[in-house]
């Protein structure tokens, strides 16, 4: 079966979809599990920028170096390139679906859905908040990426 290929979206690709690129390639390399795996945001202010350094130093001190990250913005092709592709918040989500085009390959989410009751939480914009705020977005991030993997590597739907 190919590899799946997972997209992590927020606003800015410079705080939330970084440290939820490193949190799930975190868990994807523990445990051997292969995926393709990219983070991009939805407006364009901060193209070609390394992640903020808020998110570099909760990566850092989590184990993983995101220094090397550049922002991009998502663009049409990434719903043929990717199977997943999860938004941090509900603005992400509704930006990213106005985008989505008919022949999608991929399926679009809430990173934080829950399947059983059918709804989502978000994960919280950390931009204007202090290095706490960041701490609580690596907790959301890496819960969600474990819950992603688990999914993934049961196949089950996701
Ligand atoms: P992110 O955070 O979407 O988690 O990367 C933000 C980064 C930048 C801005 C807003 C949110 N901004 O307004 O520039």
């Amino acid at each position: 079966m190919k590899r799946p290929a997972v997209l992590f979206v927020c606003l800015g690709n410079i705080c939330r979809s970084p440290l939820a690129e490193a949190a799930f390639r975190q868990v994807c390399d523990r445990s051997g599990f292969d995926a393709d795996i990219d983070s991009a945001g939805t407006g364009n202010w901060h193209i070609g920028d390394a992640p903020d350094m808020r998110a570099q130093a909760v990566a850092r001190k989590n184990g993983v170096d995101i220094s090397a990250y550049r922002a991009r913005q998502i663009c049409t092709k990434d719903f043929q390139r990717f199977d997943h592709i999860l938004a941090m918040d509900h603005a992400n989500l509704r930006d990213i679906r106005s985008l989505q085009p008919a022949d999608s390959v991929a399926q679009v989410r809430l990173l934080l859905a829950d399947q059983r009751r059918g709804v989502g939480k978000e994960v919280a914009d950390p931009y204007y908040g202090g290095a706490d705020g960041f701490e609580i977005t690596w907790s959301a991030v890496a819960s969600g990426a474990n819950a992603l993997l688990d999914a993934l590597s049961k196949r089950k739907s996701v």
